[in-house]
């Protein structure tokens, strides 16, 4: 799996705090499975981003890492004026890899009206948006349809693994269903900030959609599109989501509500 959102670099923000911590945060994805695993550190205006700074820690990660675990920048990007200003001069400096791909991140408190405009800024500049857990938004919760209009302006939906699992309440669990049910959740990721409470386990979400959804669906949000987003290649939504295989009894799942259990 490849795992494009996690807070695992020490000392930088509200996630790990300390090297053994993010060492142990690494550990753990590696062993259930995660494959390439995205530092994005936040953005915003309480963590400072310095990509110098993530590029020194990630060394620094990578020099203890296990084998078998890619490790690559990218950052959790608030959209506020100055963030969009210096990433229109170096998109690179906060795209995912430095690729095309760039995770953003909405204010809880308030949508702006021009939100859509900000984001063609820096589309023009050759980024792509990955919009961030709207599950966990309350105000994204009752805006579905605004939701859909920016997927069809070609924006992606990144859903938080634990909300799958219920971790952030009811309201984010049925919202997380609702864009799956409609095909507007593109990616899954871990949002890891620790080992207990918010962990690296991008496993469990798979599973979950495996479960709930099919395994192919499982397979395109955890390792397909992140992977995408990695190499900074182009997503392909023609057939997607992908239909629920012919085996899967879907009136039974109906009638007998398989979908609303955990
Ligand atoms: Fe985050």
């Amino acid at each position: 799996m490849v795992d494009i959102h996690s807070h695992f670099l020490p000392g930088i923000d509200d996630g790990a705090q300390t090297a053994e911590q993010s060492n142990l945060m690494v550990q753990m994805a590696q062993s259930h499975g995660t494959r390439i695993l995205v530092a994005s550190p936040h953005a915003d205006v309480q963590f400072r981003y310095d990509p110098d700074q993530v590029d020194r820690l990630l060394e620094e990660a990578r020099s203890v890492a296990p084998a078998g675990i890619r490790l690559v920048r990218a950052c959790d990007f608030h959209l506020m004026a100055d963030n969009i200003e210096a990433a229109l001069k170096d998109p690179a400096r906060y795209t995912i890899n430095g690729k095309c791909y760039l995770l953003m991140e909405l204010s809880d408190l308030t949508i702006f009206a021009n939100t859509s405009e900000l984001w063609s800024r820096l589309e023009d500049a050759g980024m792509r948006i990955i919009l961030t857990h709207p599950e966990r938004n309350p105000l994204l919760r009752q805006r579905i349809g605004l939701i859909e209009e920016w997927v069809g302006e070609g924006r992606f939906m990144q859903l938080t693994a634990s909300s799958l699992l219920g971790l952030f309440g009811p309201k984010a669990l049925a919202f997380s269903r609702q864009l799956l049910d409609r095909g507007l959740a593109h990616f899954v990721a871990s949002d890891a900030h620790d080992l207990r409470a918010r962990p690296p386990r991008l496993d469990l979400a798979f599973a979950w959609l495996s479960r709930h959804y099919s395994e192919e669906l499982a397979k395109r949000l955890c390792i397909d599109h992140p992977l995408a987003a990695v190499e900074g290649s182009a997503i392909d939504l023609s057939d997607f989501p992908p239909s629920a295989p012919a085996s899967k009894p879907s009136l039974l799942r109906r009638l007998f509500g398989s979908r609303s259990d955990s």
